[in-house]
């Protein structure tokens, strides 16, 4: 039986630079973007402003993605580690106007302190899970549940542990269908997971079996 999980240096600028350069996304993480993407513009008045925070930004993959196509998004970004926003910042340049960077720590008091109000949506990707488990995972579920606006939208495309695998998955990784329950238990309407990507059961890697939830405020 395999341990499946990753070991992070997220401080260390090398490492930084080579996740992000490991991680061009590939066509499903396209996909997933892709869904959060179209979820937030059907959710949304096409011309308002949209008020966007994307937790863990990472080098910003699915910021570049979203502005481009999301032409009325106003984005803050929100990662614990000085490198990654800077990548994410160079990678941005051309949305600037409409992009702010937010160093935060997730699993901290603090963090939801640090976010603009008024949200409307709240998104991230393969973040989360880095958070430790179930417990600090619930904690920024009920966070965004109230920092969204009535109506506001939350999706979360995150690594999960596949149904019937055999292997043993680090504990920021667990079953879509706890998920779901633990979205519902902090009060959000409407929840529901979009999609499940690159799922393998029998001899998974770090990056495969990843899900996208969605629910409503
Ligand atoms: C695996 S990377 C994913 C990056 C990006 N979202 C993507 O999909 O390409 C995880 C990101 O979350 C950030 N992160 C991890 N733990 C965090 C925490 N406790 N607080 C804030 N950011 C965190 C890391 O610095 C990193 O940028």
């Amino acid at each position: 039986m395999a341990f499946i999980g990753a070991e992070h240096e997220f401080h260390d600028p090398q490492f930084v630079q080579e996740w992000a350069d490991r991680f061009i996304p590939s066509p499903e993480r396209i996909q997933l973007f892709d869904t959060i993407i179209e979820s937030v513009a059907n959710h949304s008045n096409t011309t308002a402003p949209i008020r966007i925070v994307e937790l863990g930004i990472g080098p910003a993959y699915l910021a570049e993605r979203l502005l481009a196509k999301l032409p009325n998004a106003i984005y803050q970004g929100i990662d614990f580690s000085t490198p990654m926003l800077g990548i994410a910042a160079a990678r941005l340049t051309a949305y600037k106007s409409r992009v702010t960077y937010t160093q935060a720590d997730l699993v901290s008091e603090a963090w939801g302190s640090k976010v603009k109000r008024p949200v409307d949506a709240i998104v991230s990707t393969w973040a989360l899970h880095d958070l430790g488990g179930e417990v600090n995972t619930k904690k920024v579920y009920q966070d965004c549940r109230n920092l969204l606006l009535p109506g506001g939208i939350f999706l979360n495309g995150d690594f999960v542990k596949p149904e019937d695998t055999p292997h043993a998955f680090e504990p920021g990784r667990f079953l879509v269908s706890r998920h779901l329950d633990i979205l519902r238990e902090v009060g959000f309407n409407d929840v529901q997971c979009l999609i499940t990507l690159e799922r393998e059961i029998v001899n998974p890697t770090a990056a495969q079996n990843y899900a996208c939830f969605q629910a409503i405020i």
